[in-house]
């Protein structure tokens, strides 16, 4: 997290209605880096830096959880040297930026099974997990391996394992990755996909969602905003007239 940024509020934006957790698919990286003539992984270099920066500022609007779609069960069947790349910039994230996130109470945590990660990656993740597991201020939580029906099987496989009947949704849900994190409110999709890619597929029942055109590393946080109160306009009606 970095220096506190002196982003313009949109006068539109309601601050008093921001939903409690907004999920982000960050979507675009290699699109982005193609079009400039660079480097897929040049994209996901910049995409890092996005990344911390929108983090910053969903922070500073005082949205306590952010959930970030870093990578999915299925980008494994990516180059290895991208794949290499997008582990490469999220260590350094994670390590480099340590303090900072103790400072402000940022508590980082990871939905995935990131065991599986090659093992620089995983020692940083445990050092952050360890390192900020006692801040309450704000919630990053980065998705990595990980995939939504995974995650449903896990939690089946968790019930089987515990050999006694789910009474409700409630009981399954705390079988899942960061169980304590409220359901997405809204889930914005950059560079124009719309599609849910097996992103929290439990999670994801009422959330609201947002698709923008715009590559993830060119997603500011007037773009943000502008999703925000997009978000705004809506009525939740989960079900009920
Ligand atoms: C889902 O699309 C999107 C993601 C898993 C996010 C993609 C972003 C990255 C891999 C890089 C993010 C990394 C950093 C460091 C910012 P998909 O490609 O899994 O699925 P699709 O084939 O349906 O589009």
């Amino acid at each position: 997290m970095g220096a506190t940024s002196k982003i313009k509020l949109n006068k539109r934006l309601d601050l008093g209605r921001l939903p409690a957790h907004i999920a982000i698919i960050m979507d675009g990286n290699g699109r982005w880096a193609t079009k400039r003539g660079l480097p897929r992984n040049m994209g996901h270099k910049a995409g890092c830096e996005n990344l911390k920066k929108i983090v910053e500022f969903i922070y500073e609007l005082g949205i306590k959880y952010a959930t970030f779609f870093t990578f999915s069960t299925e980008n494994w069947k990516r180059p290895q040297e991208e794949i290499d790349g997008i582990f490469n910039v999220v260590r350094d994230y994670l390590d480099e930026d340590g303090d900072e996130f103790v400072e402000k109470g940022a508590k980082i945590v990871v939905s995935g099974d990131y065991t599986k990660l090659p093992q620089d990656l995983v020692d940083a993740i445990n050092r952050i997990i360890e390192k900020t597991k006692n801040c309450d201020k704000f919630v990053l939580n980065l998705a990595i391996n990980y995939g939504g029906r995974d995650e449903i099987l896990m939690g089946v496989n968790k019930a089987i394992q515990a050999g006694k009947e789910l009474q409700n949704q409630q009981d399954f849900a705390k079988l899942l990755y960061n169980s304590d994190i409220p359901d997405p409110d809204f889930v914005i999709r950059t560079s124009g996909e719309m599609r849910v890619s097996n992103f929290m597929l439990w999670q994801m029942a009422y959330s609201e969602f947002y698709f923008t055109k715009v590559y993830w590393p060119s997603f500011t946080e007037k773009d943000l905003q502008k999703a925000l109160i997009d978000y705004q306009q809506r009525k939740r009606r989960f079900g009920a007239v």
